[in-house]
């Protein structure tokens, strides 16, 4: 889809934002929380299209893929076999003076601090884990951690879906839920958070056929992107270099899109090798190696594994979509409108309702096809102020259509949608409006 903009300014999206609820900041009446967002009212419809398009592709669209759900808190033990107990940690340096932190990467070498000049301390290891306690006792043994990512919760239920659902190899568990990290400089808005959501699949190969495998999932999880409206130009691909590489990792590439303040991961997709599972298989006493009937042998699995983030994903989206077009481009002074150019499947609503007015005579058909509509897709009903003002303020959300109830449609059962991206208008019968929607909205699909 073609755009006037190339990029919006981060302004632009932070006020869209809270002026139409997409994110607000956490507790903002008692001064919010460092870099914590709550999504509003349209944020959540986005966030959910996010995770259903990706649970629609990743899991319903394939042979070779199962869903799961673990627990946010796991038994301890996770941790510290899965090596985050030792090794997830950021190097911090603190200024002796103004005693603001940061993550040592973040600066260039030999620099003093980066707020006020002063000199720094020397690294120490910081551990991005959130602990807390289970049970009413707050001692060591009852400590818990809430996790960094969502995969260990994959890890260790490997042998009971293998099982329970009779796999073989290879096959993946995808996830989706909350995760937690102590970052130490969040930032950029949703990017770079404290609390956020993952997208993640564990993929099981034998080993010898993970780098196949690794190259196959950068270019599925690429088109993804692609497929839901993120501008190719705006995509790129990052291999890590050995020194990057996570303590599990033996390859990874990020997908990485252009932010307006330049370009930053959207997921990672790495070869954990057998890391994970010959770790747990080994600590708890569970066998999870895999028993490969054609092959007669036993072995533990490699994963592949992408591995993408919710609100990232959706603030891609989100900036991706955003274009401020000229209204009349020939008219001496333009006005402008602002539309989200949302893939239909991704945008928070999908159509609005609109009577040309508030006459009691168009209310009750108004309702009505409201009602019909609202069943089969997520709607809105607006009644309030003039229709070309609503028409602006559904673009602005990036609703796909807008049917219009008027006058005419008390004598003719008929009514008009509205296309948010051409501005074109079609009369459709009411009979036909539902099967008419579904046509245009799977289009795109
Ligand atoms: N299981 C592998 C793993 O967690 P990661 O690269 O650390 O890998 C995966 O995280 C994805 O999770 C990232 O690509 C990003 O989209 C998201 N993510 C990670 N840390 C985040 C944070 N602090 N805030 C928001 N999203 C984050």
């Amino acid at each position: 889809m073609p755009r006037y903009l190339e990029q919006p300014e981060m302004g632009k999206i932070l006020s869209l934002s809270k002026r139409r609820g997409f994110v607000f900041q956490s507790s903002e009446i008692y001064g919010g929380l460092n870099a914590t967002w709550d999504y509003g009212p349209l944020g959540v419809e986005l966030k959910r299209n996010v995770k259903d398009a990706w649970w629609r592709s990743v899991v319903h669209e394939r042979d070779d893929v199962v869903g799961l759900d673990a627990a946010i808190l796991m038994n301890p033990q996770v941790w510290v076999t899965s090596g985050h107990v030792e090794s997830f940690s950021d190097p911090l340096v603190e200024c002796r003076e103004c005693h603001h932190r940061f993550r040592l990467e973040d600066l260039p070498e030999g620099s003093g601090c980066p707020d006020c000049g002063g000199p720094l301390t020397d690294p120490r290891q910081f551990n991005l884990m959130f602990k807390t306690f289970m049970g009413p006792t707050e001692d060591s043994a009852n400590q818990v951690y809430l996790r960094p990512e969502t995969a260990q919760g994959i890890f260790v239920n490997f042998a009971n879906v293998l099982v329970s659902s009779r796999r073989k190899l290879p096959f993946g568990i995808a996830q989706i839920g909350k995760a937690f990290r102590n970052e130490i400089t969040p930032g950029n808005f949703t990017f770079r958070t404290r609390e956020f959501e993952q997208m993640e699949i564990e993929y099981f190969v034998k080993p010898g056929t993970d780098d196949e495998c690794l190259d196959a999932w950068v270019k599925e999880r690429m088109a993804w992107y692609i497929r839901y409206g993120i501008r190719e130009e705006n995509l790129r691909l990052r291999r890590h270099g050995e020194d990057e590489l996570a303590h599990y990792a033996r390859d990874c590439y990020d997908i990485q899109y252009r932010f307006p303040w330049g370009w930053g991961e959207l997921e990672g997709i790495a070869n954990r090798t057998d890391y994970d599972l010959r770790h747990h298989g080994e600590a708890s006493g569970d066998d999870l190696s895999y028993f490969d009937d054609a092959a007669k042998e036993r072995y533990y699995p490699y994963v592949i594994e992408p591995s993408g983030g919710v609100d990232r994903a959706a603030l891609a989206f989100l900036l991706d979509a955003y274009d401020e077009e000229p209204d009349s481009p020939t008219a001496e002074k333009a006005d402008v409108r602002v539309v989200l150019k949302f893939h239909k499947d991704i945008a928070p609503y999908k159509v609005a309702l609109l009577p040309l007015s508030r006459n009691e005579r168009l209310v009750p058909t108004a309702r009505r096809v409201f009602e019909m509509v609202r069943r089969r897709f997520a709607a809105q009903y607006d009644d309030s102020q003039s229709i070309g003002r609503r028409y602006r303020r559904q673009d602005e959300i990036g609703t796909p259509y807008c049917v219009t109830v008027d006058f005419d449609t008390l004598e003719d059962e008929a009514v008009t949608i509205r296309d948010r991206d051409t501005m074109e208008q079609e009369r459709v019968p009411i009979e036909g409006l539902v099967g008419a929607l579904a046509d245009r909205l799977d289009k795109d699909r």
